[in-house]
């Protein structure tokens, strides 16, 4: 997969699927398994190093589990977060991107719309290809208030496509749509020529991410309403566990 094949697949109206990834094993069962592209997304902060938001996510914690995913595959483009505070200058962007691509990345992902247009342009001048993430920002969780749907009115709306149109203009080669209200993903989706990303933004986008933990029910402890569960893998954990700690007591 190139970076070129994701716009020709949008052309031909094909979805591109897109998982996270934060460890060799499940980087490899992923890239196996014929997924697009596979994201070491920050929310590893929250579903691997159990903090409560991805603000707490740094540079070492991202490069860490780049090298990890990267040692996994062989095919997918991996995608990684920049992380929070290492992309207030554009200088500040273009070190610690070229450090993740050292660490196997092919590409970067940063939060932000027309405010960061500048720092996407860049990277990409740089060529160090950049996926943009617009919507819910979750770096910005704390002065949101939480994880609410973007663009329920007209100007909010308005500005997300003025948004989309900027990181598009800057060179970014896709963007995700996190939690925006779908019938705006749809405008936005059709506005540009980069594939979107939905993540409970609807149907229309043109590709789906979704934390694997999500996915497979490894984080019981909360699961995004969208998020379509396909296994139950903390259920077979704590059957494995007590399996185990019934053979091992029961052993005299
Ligand atoms: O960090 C992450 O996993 C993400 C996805 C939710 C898109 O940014």
């Amino acid at each position: 997969m190139t970076f070129t094949d994701l716009t020709d697949l949008k052309r031909r109206g094909e979805k591109l699927a897109v998982l996270t990834a934060y460890d060799y094993p499940t980087a490899r069962l992923l890239d196996e398994s014929g997924i697009d592209i596979l994201l070491v997304g920050d929310s590893l902060g929250m579903v691997v190093l159990g903090f409560p938001d991805t603000t707490h996510v740094t540079m070492e914690h991202m490069l860490h589990h780049t090298a990890a995913v990267a040692r996994g595959v062989q095919r997918a483009l991996i995608v990684a977060d920049l992380p929070f505070a290492s992309y207030d200058t554009p200088e500040q962007a273009l070190a610690n991107a070229r450090r993740l691509l050292a660490a196997g990345a092919h590409a970067v992902k940063l939060e932000g719309g027309t405010s960061h247009a500048g720092r996407i342009a860049a990277l990409t001048a740089a060529g160090i290809p950049v996926m943009a993430h617009l919507g819910m920002l979750p770096q910005s969780v704390r002065e949101e208030g939480g994880y609410k749907l973007k663009g329920k009115t007209p100007e909010a709306a308005a500005a997300l496509l003025a948004d989309a149109h900027a990181i598009e203009n800057a060179g970014s080669f896709a963007v995700v749509l996190e939690l925006v209200k779908a019938d705006v993903a749809q405008r936005i989706s059709t506005a540009l020529s980069i594939p979107t990303i939905g993540i409970g933004s609807g149907p229309a986008c043109d590709g789906q991410v979704l934390v694997t933990h999500d996915l497979i029910g490894l984080f019981p402890w909360f699961t995004p309403k969208f998020a379509r569960q396909h296994a139950q893998v903390a259920a077979a954990i704590r059957t494995a566990a007590a399996a185990f700690l019934h053979e091992t007591k029961s052993v005299i």
